[in-house]
């Protein structure tokens, strides 16, 4: 597969307008992205979990314009406000897609979108946003080429959702996704997202993961810089080969449900992705003392209860707990008792492994 692979032939087809929805959901990854070269190609594969509640909605409405424009013509909506700010966000999206999607300039182009998430909650809205803004423009590009076949769409989809925000390849499908070229998952690739194809144990059904709200503030640092700093970074070499090996220890863990490995594998992840931010130049922590206060409180009870909540965190400081289904009642317990009260207002979202995006 190349990027060549993604350039359409002339469409057979025209419309003058119409109108499309999605619903996307986040992921949350187990062998973390973080470093990235040219043409947001990831340094190392990755592999995530689908989420199910945690989804943006993005409605999109398209107008044939008179005369194609130069720059791109749009307007976008976040929860029923008109965000002027998103813009060149969308407009830099739209322009690193533009080969793919010859008739981006000829319409007009009304994009509403609404998370399920709290705004502001610290949850990454990108992947699920720019996966359902890849997903809309997919069914235009099917409209004006209706012979196109549904791997394709989702392949395109996934390609598409990368240029916008990397792991928002991983957002198309579920519930186990690689992006990422690795030596023993054939048909991975750099370019896109794939549906983990390997034989993944009963334990991981309907996989929990509640989201602790540790601090919903802005971001001190973007992952678009902190994937830069992965450039000229001391021990990025052996970060991106250990994601390798990590990867591959994956195949087993998940074939017997190995979950003594799965938890080590796991939060080491997490705990790399954090120290290669604490060791770049300059570094930076976004990790919070209440993030420090919960992973001390898990690792206690996890001795305690014999039980296999574990925890991973993303680019910030909220600590997402992973634990199977079946350990629900007792995890909930240990959260309203033991983890609430370091979450900023008392707040959490209940998640868990879901199946991709749907036509909403
Ligand atoms: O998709 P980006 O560029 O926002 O990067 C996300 C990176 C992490 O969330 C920290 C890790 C990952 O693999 O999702």
């Amino acid at each position: 597969m190349t990027e060549q692979d993604f350039i359409p032939k002339p469409y057979t087809n025209e419309i003058s307008n119409g109108k499309t929805s999605w619903k996307s959901p986040s992921n949350i990854a187990l062998v973390k992205y973080w470093g990235k070269k040219d043409g947001q190609i990831p340094a190392n594969p990755s592999i995530s979990f689908t989420l199910d509640n945690c989804t943006t909605t993005t409605n999109l409405k398209f107008t044939k314009l008179v005369k194609s424009v130069e720059d791109y013509s749009f307007d976008i909506w976040l929860e029923g406000k008109l965000k002027i700010d998103f813009k060149p966000k969308i407009a830099t999206f739209f322009k690193r897609i533009e080969n793919y999607l010859p008739f981006l300039k000829e319409y007009h182009f009304t994009i509403e979108t609404s998370n399920s998430f709290p705004h502001s909650s610290g949850i990454a809205s990108s992947a699920s946003g720019m996966s359902a803004l890849a997903l809309c423009l997919m069914d235009i590009e099917r409209l004006l080429n209706p012979s196109m076949i549904d791997d394709y769409f989702i392949q395109k989809a996934s390609f598409l959702a990368r240029l916008g925000s990397g792991s928002a390849a991983r957002s198309i499908e579920g519930p186990i996704v690689q992006w990422g070229m690795h030596k023993d998952t054939e048909g991975s690739s750099d370019l896109i997202g794939i549906k983990y194809p390997f034989n993944v144990h009963e334990v991981f059904k309907n996989y929990c993961d509640t989201i602790l709200l540790v601090d919903k503030g802005q971001k001190q640092v973007s992952s678009t810089v902190g994937h830069d700093l992965m450039h000229n970074h001391p021990f990025a070499k052996q970060r991106f080969s250990q994601a390798h090996k990590n990867l591959s220890k994956f195949k087993n863990i998940f074939a017997e449900g190995n979950l003594k490995e799965f938890i080590k594998i796991v939060e080491s992840e997490a705990l790399t992705l954090h120290a290669m931010m604490m060791t770049s130049h300059p570094y930076f922590m976004l990790m919070k003392p209440n993030t420090l206060e919960i992973i001390n409180k898990i690792w206690a009870f996890r001795v305690q209860s014999k039980t296999h909540v574990c925890f991973t965190l993303d680019a910030g400081a909220n600590v997402h707990l992973l634990y199977p289904e079946s350990e629900k009642s007792i995890i909930d317990q240990f959260i309203k008792n033991e983890l609430v009260a370091y979450c900023e207002n008392g707040q959490y979202i209940c998640d868990q492994i879901g199946f991709g995006a749907k036509k909403a």
